[in-house]
C-alpha cells in the first residue's frame, strides 16, 4: 500500500508513528530502530501500528512478525506502566524471593509474566540483576529494592503510580 493510501488510516499515535518512519526513509536495515521507537511509543507493539508500518515499508507483515516474536525485547501485549522484576536467581531464591514473588502475585492480583487490567504494573522475573549481595531482590524500573521480606511489598508498590 502507498502512503496515499494509508493516509486514511487512523489509530492512536499514528503521527507519531509517521514521524519515526520518515526519520527512517529510504534508510536499509532500519526494521528493528523502527520497531524499538514505535515500542518506546506504546511500551509494547500494538497489532494496527504493526500493520501499518509494515504497509509504509513494504516489508511483509509475516517478516515483521518474525522479527518481533524473536527479540524478547520487543513484546506484543501491553505492559505496565512499572515493571516489576522479580529475582529468582538462586541467592534470592535461598533468601527467600520465592515469597517475596508470592507477595508481589498476591498484592498485585496477577501471577508472574502478567499486567494488572490497569497497566499500572508487569510482573516478571529475572535470573539475577547481580546485586546478591542485597538478596531477596527485585527492581521496579530503574530502581534496586533489596533485603525484601513479603511484609515490605505493599509498601515499596505504594511509591509507584
Ligand atoms: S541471584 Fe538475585 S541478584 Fe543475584
Amino acid at each position: 500500500m502507498s502512503r496515499k493510501e494509508t493516509e486514511g488510516v487512523c489509530f492512536e499515535k499514528r503521527e507519531q508513528v509517521d514521524a519515526i518512519l520518515a526519520e527512517y526513509e529510504g534508510k536499509k536495515g532500519t526494521l528493528i530502530p523502527i520497531l524499538q521507537e514505535v515500542q518506546n511509543l506504546y511500551n509494547y507493539l500494538p497489532r494496527e501500528a504493526l500493520e501499518y508500518v509494515a504497509e509504509r515499508t513494504g516489508v511483509p507483515i509475516a517478516e515483521i512478525y518474525g522479527v518481533v516474536t524473536f527479540y524478547s525485547l520487543f513484546h506484543l501485549d501491553p505492559r505496565g506502566r512499572n515493571i516489576i522484576r522479580a529475582c529468582q536467581g538462586t541467592a534470592c531464591h535461598v533468601r527467600g524471593g520465592k515469597s517475596v514473588l508470592q507477595a508481589l502475585e498476591k498484592e498485585l492480583g496477577i501471577k508472574a509474566g502478567q499486567t494488572t487490567k490497569d497497566l499500572r504494573f508487569t510482573l516478571e522475573t529475572v535470573a539475577c540483576i547481580g546485586a546478591c549481595g542485597l538478596a531477596p531482590v527485585m527492581q521496579i524500573n530503574q530502581d534496586t529494592h533489596g533485603r525484601l521480606t513479603p511484609e515490605k511489598i505493599k509498601t515499596i508498590l505504594a511509591g509507584y503510580r
